[in-house]
């Protein structure tokens, strides 16, 4: 069979019935894979299932024991397009046809230049601006602080609690969680502050929103004294959704109140867009929802429709910054990634895939509603567009994080054919990173396994007490 007739088989099997499991999981195949890895890979990468895969296409992944499975986790939001979409798969061969690797900082090319020219326009802000490709996520933001030290000749960085920003030495001292990110792997580079987040759910200074005045925005102000000068800071760094740390989005005002306070001491806003980007939530960058114009922005993930990319964004003046081979690297903006997110960015602009992620949004919030009424154990149901989560509670009163009940659920799901992952510091929230392009048939399909998952974790827990009082 050749491709086109494979694919179309594939979709018709998909329009039948998305999840089907033949084995038990893990199935044979997989077992026996997962021995070899034990032996050759280092325990360190953590696995949210134990399946190896075979093949994947749209929003199924099938095993290599012929499972099918319905990806709710997208590679750890990587597949807003979806698995291999055929536009972007048609790019990648095309651009094979013509050559692969070359280095950037030795022959250039223009596909680099056409898709910073693309996430120039995209990224908000009526201003100029450039864009430096790289390969990850964690290299985009370290990319990000070394250009707004460059700019400000300052070396201070604020972040916030329950951030996530990546694996290597400076975004780990970024990260808020300790275990199991940080611990262990100290010392980290110095000039990293941390303040509270917005997390309204969970907050820190015990206020309520509106009510509050958004005292977390306003503790940076209060950070200047008690923590580190304003002229000694060069950037704040925030994440508009918090991605790993349990998909909170903040209060409106809250990112416009950042954003004044930096620009009234000469330090840059740093978005952090690597999950929350490229139509994750509803726009092209979250931030675009809070009104905001951050001076640089990074997004990588889903940039690249399943190839590797990533990108720093921001205002020219800013990213010129650094001096004519301060930035770079080998990989960055390679020729594959760069044609593969040209046409991932198409079909985001030309399917509707921003329309399509609010609706994502929309169906989960209806059934998040119905679910709290029927389960106890949902603290809180939130989100931005197609991002979003559901946070666990062992009380609804006290909040105390249901994190083994979180864990069964993400495990009832993966053994009825559901693929999830889970998030938040206390490792208490089920998130969704479904490829935006799933039907509204699986998407369903996949939360009727999410809400019988939710039965079943609550009727092996205790009924929620309500806690009148904590004296
Ligand atoms: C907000 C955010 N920043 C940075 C990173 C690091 O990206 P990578 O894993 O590609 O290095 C992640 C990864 O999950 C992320 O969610």
């Amino acid at each position: 069979m050749v491709l086109n007739e494979i694919r179309s088989v594939t979709q018709r099997e998909i329009a039948m019935k998305s999840i089907q499991l033949r084995t038990e999981v893990p199935g044979p195949n997989s077992a026996a894979l997962m021995k070899r890895r034990e032996a050759a890979v280092p325990r360190g990468p953590y696995h949210a299932t134990p399946v190896f895969v075979a093949r994947a296409e749209g929003a199924v992944i099938e095993d290599v024991d012929g499972n099918r499975f319905l990806d709710f986790a997208g590679g750890i939001g990587c597949l807003n397009t979806g698995h291999r979409p055929a536009q972007v798969e048609a790019a990648i061969r095309q651009q094979l046809e013509k050559h692969l690797h070359l280095c950037f900082s030795v022959t250039p090319y223009e596909s680099y230049v056409t898709l910073a020219e693309k996430l120039n326009a995209l990224a908000p802000g009526n201003f100029a601006k450039k864009t430096l490709l790289v390969n990850s996520g964690a290299e985009a933001v370290e990319n990000a602080v070394k250009i707004a030290r460059a700019y400000t000749k300052r070396p201070a960085i604020i972040a916030f609690n329950d951030a996530f920003h990546g694996r290597t030495m400076m975004t780990l001292a970024l990260t808020s969680k300790t275990h199991p990110y940080k611990c262990g792997f100290e010392p980290f580079p110095g000039d990293v502050y941390r303040l509270p987040y917005a997390y309204c759910y969970r907050c820190s200074y015990g206020l309520t929103y509106p009510s509050c005045a958004v005292a977390c925005a306003n503790a940076v102000e209060d950070a200047f004294l008690r923590i580190v000068a304003a002229e000694s800071v060069a950037a704040v760094i925030a994440e508009p959704v918090l991605g790993e740390g349990g998909f909170v989005a903040p209060p409106k005002d809250f990112f416009l109140m950042l954003q004044e306070i930096c620009r009234k001491h000469g330090i840059l806003f740093i978005a952090d867009e690597v999950q929350s980007g490229i139509g994750r939530t509803g726009k092209f960058f979250a931030i675009e929802h809070y009104g905001c114009e951050p001076d640089i922005i990074t997004s990588a993930k889903s940039l690249g429709g399943g190839l590797p990319l990533a990108a720093i964004t921001g205002r020219a003046e800013i990213m010129d910054a650094p001096a004519v081979g301060g930035l770079g690297g080998t990989f960055g903006g390679n020729p594959a990634s760069c044609a593969a997110a040209l046409a991932a960015i198409d079909i985001i602009e030309n399917d509707g895939l921003l329309a399509r992620s609010t609706h994502l949004g929309h169906k989960f919030e209806q059934c998040g509603k119905k679910w709290t009424k029927q389960f106890p154990i949902i603290g809180e149901v939130r989100g931005l567009g197609g991002m979003c989560a559901i946070e666990l509670v062992k009380n609804a009163a006290t909040r105390a994080p249901a994190s083994d009940e979180t864990k069964k659920l993400a495990q009832y799901c993966y053994e009825h054919g559901l693929i999830t992952i889970t998030a938040g510091t206390y490792g208490n929230v089920m998130r969704i990173l479904v490829p935006l392009i799933v039907t509204d048939e699986q998407f369903d399909e996949g939360l009727d396994v999410l809400e019988a998952g939710l039965a079943h974790v609550s009727a092996g827990a205790p009924r929620a007490q309500l806690v009148t009082s904590n004296l």
